[in-house]
């Protein structure tokens, strides 16, 4: 499953132009060329594409976004989303509770609402709603687990070093709830046929094919992060110390 996820992503590399970004930079100067940009955005909530001619720090306002550690985010990953490499493991964990957990402790709930809405007036969607509920609920302790546990663990690998022989163990497990938690995902694309868009049913039907493809995208970049920067970079810190 991890080798779909970077396979998935890899594409943004062949993007090569060199951006510099800052909180003044407009939404879609930032965008334009690279699609993943945009998928950060609304992962931190911002309106992208309604804020497209506004900079950064406006569409920032009023918003819990440290607007400098988003555009050192995006700095990093302005050519592809292996400059996540670049960020120490303390900017990595931090920059995934922002941007990936926000996203879901933001979204999760109202697709819940809006799964069960849709569910009573097509009750042939009832499968749909068992798995995003499945996904759901171990969703929240997962990300607890790593904010509590894992990731303060990582961050303080050089000064908590007997930590170290757990960690692994640790990643293992985690590890395998990605896997299950992609499983789900992969039911949920599955079951919708790719999130199809229907006529024959009401808009609501269709703002839920469109919330859970944007959870889908969400996830992969999220499990990338994790996956294939986060605990390999976590691990090799490891057997060095
Ligand atoms: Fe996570
Ligand atoms: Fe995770």
């Amino acid at each position: 499953m991890a080798t779909a996820v970077n396979a998935e992503l890899i594409g943004a590399l062949q993007y090569e132009e060199m951006v510099t970004i800052s909180p003044e930079t407009r939404l879609d100067q930032l965008v334009s060329g690279r699609p993943w940009m945009a998928r950060i955005l609304i992962a931190f909530g911002i309106d992208w594409p309604k804020c497209g001619p506004f900079s950064l720090s406006n569409s920032c306002r009023g918003l819990p976004i440290d607007v400098y550690d988003l555009t050192k985010v995006l700095g990093r990953v302005a050519q592809g989303p292996e400059g996540l490499r670049n960020l120490s493991l303390g900017e990595l964990t931090a920059h995934i509770v922002q941007c990936h957990h926000r996203y879901l402790r933001r979204v999760l709930p109202r697709l819940l609402r809006q799964m069960e809405e849709v569910t009573r007036r097509y009750p042939e969607l009832l499968p749909l709603q068992l798995e995003i509920q499945e996904f759901a609920v171990r969703a929240n302790p997962h990300m607890f687990r790593e904010e509590q546990v894992v990731f303060p663990a990582i961050r303080d690998l050089n000064q908590e070093p007997n930590l170290s022989g757990h960690l692994a163990r640790w990643i293992g497990s985690l590890l395998r709830e990605h896997d299950s938690a992609l499983e789900h995902v992969s039911a949920l694309r599955q079951l919708t046929v790719n999130y199809q868009a229907d006529s024959r049913r009401g808009q609501d039907y269709q703002k839920l094919m469109a919330a859970l493809a944007d959870l889908d995208d969400e996830m992969r970049w999220h499990m990338y992060a994790e996956n294939e920067i986060l605990f390999p970079a976590a691990l090799r810190a490891m057997q060095a110390a």
